[in-house]
């Protein structure tokens, strides 16, 4: 039996933003269980969850104060497992978020290191060092803005590679491992899987902390090679589970060939494919992603996955250029997407069709990103606004209060989940439809994939010998290679047979 890994559909669930149980405006645990049938209507497989533990929420629950429980704003230890339980009982399998490379300030770990003296063992759980001078141990800045270094009352300073509520931990230390180990098991133990991990590229860094400089070729804190011997540690555990438990990395690097390296048979399953996600509408960077993803990939033997979106990117009805051409190539690299070997992940809301929400008044947002960079980098809170789910009350049915944590616009009224479901031509039914196929047809699942001449605009695949997918990313109408009607399409065909553009569809064909 191929594991459902190797060929799943993941939603990936924004628990700030997927449904509000309790009316007070923030999605929680409950919000998730009782949607989870539209899930399973849908059609997908799996659910990513973001993290949900206890937190300060300096950062969305990227910075965990405890990682072995549930944040008061989004339920209980109860409300997981019987999330979990219901799930599984509905045949959906669950991700859950683990953050290793930081910890909250207010993680009692870091409580104690701020606590204690310079050159206490409390301390060497994280990243403290002595500066230059008056300056920081080195030049490295923070992916939200600023310097990674805050300096405590007693001189010394902390790494953090994000917010100063995020200080990094020392994967040097046995204790920092061990407990990783633990909390592994605590998750799978409820059940969990499989674990998305956050920044999995970072956790190694050079001891000698030199600056970072660009003509350097390895970076002292990104990709390092000793990470990898954390990864072996990890898989061990993982597979003294019974059932198909998966990873998936988090992995930001400079090529596929580096990113296979965590994707060896003792390491990581999968990684999340950014160079797909990054690649324009373009149909020869989109194929360029494709294919050099997959070749990389079957080095290791691993499968390929591919993503268009997350919490973290700007949606791609917007970065395919918005408006009606934006929502028609987001319709087409859905089919796209969902014809290639491999897995898929979804990001809550793309299956509606939402757009970036770019128009938030400074007063709501809440990402580092927005603040630290006192409002240079709009952030991330454009693509986490909550969904749309019915009706026209003042938080479309996201849940039984009157507003939610970040506004949604008033025009998503007509993307509701309820109007679309009722909409045969909609966002969601294209989703559906696709997921549908994608399940029942054999080709999709196990057919190798086949390059079929095309032109420049064109993507045209075979999968197996009896599947095609035809992507025109181009703006005129493209000549398809059937003759066969679309089994699926992301818009709707001329008459005449050929493809109009940015529209993809699906045949099955037997010549
Ligand atoms: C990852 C998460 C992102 C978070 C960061 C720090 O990139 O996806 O949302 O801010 O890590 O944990």
């Amino acid at each position: 039996m191929t594991p459902w890994w190797r060929h799943a559909v993941i939603y990936q669930v924004y628990v700030w933003s997927f449904a509000d149980s309790d009316g007070d405006g923030i999605g929680d645990l409950e919000g998730v269980r009782s949607r989870l049938p539209y899930l399973r209507e849908l059609g997908v497989d799996a659910v990513w969850l973001n993290p949900f533990y206890p937190s300060p929420q300096a950062d969305n629950g990227y910075d965990v104060a405890d990682y072995r429980d549930v944040d008061p704003r989004f339920g209980t230890l109860a409300d997981a497992d019987a999330l979990i339980r219901d799930a599984h009982a509905l045949g959906l399998r669950i991700v859950v978020d683990l953050v290793p490379n930081h910890t909250s300030s207010q993680h009692p770990w870091f409580r104690a290191a701020l606590a204690a003296a310079p050159g206490d063992p409390a301390r060497a759980r994280y990243l403290f060092r002595d500066g230059h001078g008056a300056g920081p141990p080195n030049n490295w800045t923070s992916n939200f803005g600023g310097r990674a270094w805050t300096r405590v009352p007693d001189g010394q300073w902390y790494l953090h590679l994000f917010a100063p509520e995020q200080p990094d931990l020392d994967w040097t230390a046995p204790e920092v491992r061990e407990e990783f180990h633990d909390i592994l098991r605590f998750w799978l133990d409820r059940g969990v899987d499989g674990f998305r991990i956050d920044v999995a590229h970072g956790l190694a860094k050079d001891p000698a902390m030199p600056d970072v400089s660009e003509s350097e070729a390895v970076h002292p804190h990104w990709d390092l090679d000793e990470v990898h011997d954390v990864y072996r540690g990890w898989r061990r555990i993982v597979d003294a589970y019974p059932g198909d438990r998966v990873f998936v990395g988090e992995i930001w690097v400079q090529s596929v060939e580096r990113l296979a390296l965590y994707l060896r048979p003792d390491e990581l399953h999968t990684a999340f494919n950014f160079a797909f996600l990054t690649a324009p509408f373009d149909a020869a960077a989109l194929r360029t992603a494709v294919d050099d993803s997959m070749r990389a990939l079957d080095q290791v033997g691993a499968p390929p996955t591919w993503v268009l979106s997350n919490h973290d990117v700007v949606r791609h009805v917007t970065r395919y250029g918005g408006g009606a051409l934006g929502l028609r190539r987001a319709g087409a690299a859905a089919l796209l997407m969902l014809a290639l070997p491999g897995s898929a992940y979804l990001y809550q809301g793309e299956e509606l069709g939402l757009p970036e929400v770019e128009d938030l008044p400074d007063g709501v947002r809440r990402d580092p990103v927005f603040t630290r960079t006192a409002g240079a980098e709009p952030g991330r809170d454009g693509c986490r606004v909550p969904l749309p789910w019915s009706g026209a009350s003042e938080s479309l049915g996201f849940g039984p209060g009157p507003a939610s944590w970040l506004p949604q616009p008033r025009a998503w009224e007509a993307l509701t989940v309820a109007r679309q479901t009722a909409d045969p031509g909609s966002m969601l039914s294209l989703y559906r439809s696709a997921l549908a196929h994608r399940r029942s047809i054999p080709a999709l699942a196990s057919g190798d994939l086949t390059w079929l001449p095309a032109p420049a605009d064109v993507l045209a695949f075979r999968r197996g010998t009896d599947f095609l997918c035809v992507v025109n990313v181009g703006d005129t109408p493209a000549v398809v290679p059937t003759s066969a009607s679309p089994l699926l399409s992301s818009g709707v065909p001329a008459a005449d047979g050929t493809l109009p553009g940015a529209t993809a569809a699906w045949y099955l064909v037997r010549d």
